[in-house]
């Protein structure tokens, strides 16, 4: 019997490939180039199933291009790359990787608001450039962490995790806001303190973001948003590029309306806004949230359970629009 077809979007570790393989008839990039649309959809065509890790955008035209196409893997938890409705339309499957990644991109919230706070990359850039010559006492003096106030938007797995860090490590008072209200238990676990959005940009002393990019938490902070946070603030983006307005942050960054930001997620990246790399009181880092080597093999590995469970065993692991199983 002839194996499924899927192809693999982007490079990755050499074991994923072997684990497919074994499976699957598997067309890989491990080169690692950058495709366009068009090359994109020639690769797909005739493939069953593509491993996809977040960057690949699938939509419609893709989707009516390759009608042979069962099932999307995306090796990240976020999917805004995927249009999951013309996804369901099509009754072609999409998976995520939830779970693997919390713990490992909640200790990267913690550390970006950390060097943020704390100013440790503008401070060691100094230092680097031979210009500590001698110390003072204001020098890179930043804002604390223990015993300030942590505001979460969003307060999803990776939200809670980081709202136990602050609580439990760091004695952080927490706020939080999201859709929906956690319940008493978790909120428990937490130490966290359900409050509106507005309320929480007036009385945090920092604010990270973790919800998931949708047309609705566009821009869930713009000026109007900024205008609200403490003077003293400090902003973090670990969620999605879009989900702040980066211009906007840019200049008020520059105005000193907020103290700082760190960002690892941007608009339209991996390009960043000019305006951000000019201004000194924000850590940029090139999306690398949950990127240790054992969570990075584990959200592959997910990617590929799901490809084997649906397309080998049609019983998918994470599936995110479940209605197409009904309907196969
Ligand atoms: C990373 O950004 C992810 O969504 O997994």
């Amino acid at each position: 019997m002839n194996k499924p077809k899927v192809l693999v979007a982007r490079s990755i570790f050499p074991e994923t490939i072997a684990r497919l393989e074994e499976h699957f008839e598997v067309e890989a990039n491990q080169g690692d180039e950058s495709w366009t649309k068009a090359q994109l959809i020639a690769k797909l065509k005739g493939k069953q199933g593509v491993f996809t890790t977040g960057s690949e955008r699938i939509d419609a035209e893709v989707l009516d291009a390759c009608p042979g196409l069962k099932i999307c893997a995306n090796m990240a938890v976020g999917y805004n790359n995927f249009d999951i409705d013309a996804m369901t339309a099509r009754g072609v499957l999409g998976t995520n990787a939830p779970d693997v990644l919390t713990e490992t991109t909640a200790d990267f919230g913690f550390a970006l608001l950390m060097a943020t706070a704390r100013r440790i990359a503008e401070s060691e850039h100094f230092l680097r450039a031979g210009k500590w010559e001698k110390w003072s006492f204001d020098m890179f003096a930043g804002s604390d962490i223990h015993g300030s106030t942590l505001g979460i938007v969003g307060m999803g797995r990776i939200g809670q995790g980081i709202a136990k860090r602050g609580a439990h490590g760091f004695g952080m008072k927490v706020i939080y806001h999201n859709r929906s209200r956690l319940d008493a238990q978790l909120e428990a676990e937490c130490k966290a303190t359900y409050v509106g959005k507005e309320e929480l940009l007036k009385t945090a002393d920092h604010v990270v973001l973790v919800v998931p990019y949708t047309p609705a938490s566009h821009h869930t902070i713009g000026a109007a948003e900024i205008a609200l946070m403490k003077p003293t603030a400090t902003l973090i983006n670990i969620a999605r590029g879009g989900i702040v307005d980066d211009a906007a942050l840019a200049v008020a960054l520059r105005d000193k309306r907020i103290a700082a930001a760190g960002l690892d997620v941007f608009e339209g990246e991996p390009k960043v806004n000019p305006e951000l790399l000019k201004v000194p009181n924000v850590v940029l880092t090139p999306h690398i949230a949950s990127a240790t080597v054992p969570t990075r093999r584990a959200m592959a590995d997910l990617a590929v359970d799901n490809l084997i469970g649906y397309l080998v065993h049609n019983k998918p692991v994470t599936p995110l629009n479940p209605t197409v199983l009904a309907t196969r």
